[in-house]
């Protein structure tokens, strides 16, 4: 609020003051200043008790792209600053597109061109089967042309592709990370005050923190990560989206997308996606279901190992936390007896999913112990539970819908953890400790090599 010179009257005699004091310097009577209230320049918006504010502008509308609706908790909010970010070729402007045309059903949409010609966006919309007359393209040249632009065509979501392309005047660098504030700094009061959506488009490298629209993330009302598989490699069409901020609806969501010749489906059945198909036989391997927000997803788990090569053993994890991997090694070796710490290990999650859970932490475990012992996993168990640092299973949360998960993916069966009372459910066995869910893996290996004196698995459970 700005400071006016009268910011405080003495009820007294009425005396105005700069600031506040004990006793009023013109009458001299004591606890007499009281603040007063300024007047609100002209322009500015009065403050407006909290049950008139216009809760309106706060709803969703589908777009019917079910995975992004998903993701931004319904659809696109009718006003916010929101943010596309991903690497470059990993289709955001696919989706922007797709997302545009969607809602130019029932909308003036404006498709800002900042990075391709409009000739080569309308090309890609031929290639997606949709060019809807309410979807505006233009090339403005910076953001005082777009904003007039906005103002002419006063559309209900405005997309900006790519933030980093679109020119500041004030600023000299394109792409620098003043530029791409400054722009967002400018287009956020045409979201915020006109009412309407801006979706940024933005580039991040294979590292994620770019100067540029990580950078943003304060000022935008959500952050939507773009990834492909094996987070670099675009490999696969497999895409998966993430809010790593979101006012609109919660961050746990993913959206699952395929990128194909006629651009992204929506994957309908996306546990099929994060199995392999796995050779019956092959060690190295284990079930396991994840949670991504309220969806259980059935998830393959690989591991391998091999003599160290170096002096320090080499481990590397895609998907899962690269700090759980020591650790899992340390309480398989001194838990389970099996001397697997000293070995190169390697994990990956398939299909380049990212686990956040200590959920699969037991089915990591089991991975790593097959392909030691060179024994497969059932093909049709899952295995859950978090490994604790002395051995134990902890229990993973929503447990039996990730079992119904497992069952309609054809894994009757499996090992959970003892403490959820699922000993007593048909098909799977309750486990305390580490060592009792390698059983499965020991019918076919009588002894194991580098286990306890004995030669056998230490059971400690
Ligand atoms: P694009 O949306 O241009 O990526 P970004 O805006 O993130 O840089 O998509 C780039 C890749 O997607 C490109 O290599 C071609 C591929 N693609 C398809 O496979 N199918 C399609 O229908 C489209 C439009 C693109
Ligand atoms: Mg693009």
């Amino acid at each position: 609020m700005a400071r006016t010179r009268d910011a405080h009257v003495c009820s007294a005699c009425g005396a105005s003051a700069p600031r506040w004091a004990g006793r009023c310097g013109s009458c001299g009577e004591w606890n007499t200043l009281a603040p007063t209230r300024a007047p609100c320049p002209a322009g500015t918006d009065r403050p407006v008790p909290i049950d008139q504010v216009d809760g309106a502008d706060a709803s969703s509308v589908p777009t019917g792209i079910g995975e992004w609706d998903r993701v931004l908790g319904g659809g696109l909010p009718s006003s916010g600053l929101l943010l596309l970010a991903g690497e470059p070729g990993i289709g955001k402007s696919t989706l922007a597109l797709q997302v545009a045309a969607s809602a130019a059903r029932g909308a003036d949409i404006l498709y800002a061109c900042a990075e391709e010609s409009p000739a080569q966006v309308r090309r890609r919309a031929e290639r997606l089967g949709a060019l809807p007359s309410r979807l505006l393209l233009s090339a403005p040249r910076d953001m005082a042309e777009l904003a007039a632009q906005v103002a002419q065509t006063s559309p209900a979501l405005v997309i900006v592709d790519s933030v980093q392309s679109l020119a500041d005047p004030g600023e000299a660098a394109s792409g620098s990370a003043s530029q791409v504030r400054a722009c967002a700094a400018g287009l956020a009061p045409l979201a915020r005050r006109e009412g309407r959506t801006v979706l940024l488009v933005g580039h991040v490298t294979k590292e994620g923190a770019v100067a540029g629209p990580r950078t943003l993330e304060h000022l935008v009302d959500a952050v939507l990560l773009f990834e492909g598989e094996c987070k670099g490699e675009r490999g696969g069409p497999t895409r998966v989206l993430r809010a790593l901020k979101n006012r609109f609806g919660s961050t746990e969501e993913i959206g699952l997308f395929r990128m194909e010749e006629d651009g992204l489906h929506t994957v309908d059945d996306p546990s099929a996606l994060f199995r392999s198909r796995r050779g019956e036989g092959a060690p190295g391997s284990a079930l396991t279901v994840a949670m991504e927000g309220r969806r259980p997803l059935l998830v393959e788990i690989q591991a391998l190992t091999s003599p160290a090569r170096l002096s320090h053993p080499e481990r590397r994890a895609s998907g899962i936390d690269p700090g759980r991997l020591p650790l899992l090694l340390a309480v398989l070796e001194r838990h389970a007896g099996l001397p697997v710490t000293g070995l190169d290990c390697f994990v990956n999650v398939v299909g380049g999913l990212r686990l956040a859970e200590r959920s699969c932490d037991l089915a990591v475990a089991v991975a790593i112990a097959s392909a030691y012992l060179g024994v497969p996993h059932p093909s049709d168990a899952v295995v859950l539970g978090e490994v604790g640092l002395t051995g134990e299973v902890l229990p993973v949360p929503s447990l039996p819908r990730r079992l119904q998960e497992a069952s309609r993916l054809g894994c009757p069966r499996g090992t959970v953890p003892s403490q959820d009372g699922a000993q007593a459910r048909a098909g799977y066995t309750g486990v305390a400790r580490l060592a009792a869910a390698l059983r499965p893996l020991l019918p076919e290996i009588p002894t194991i090599p580098g286990a306890d004196g004995a030669g056998r698995l230490r059971e400690t459970g």
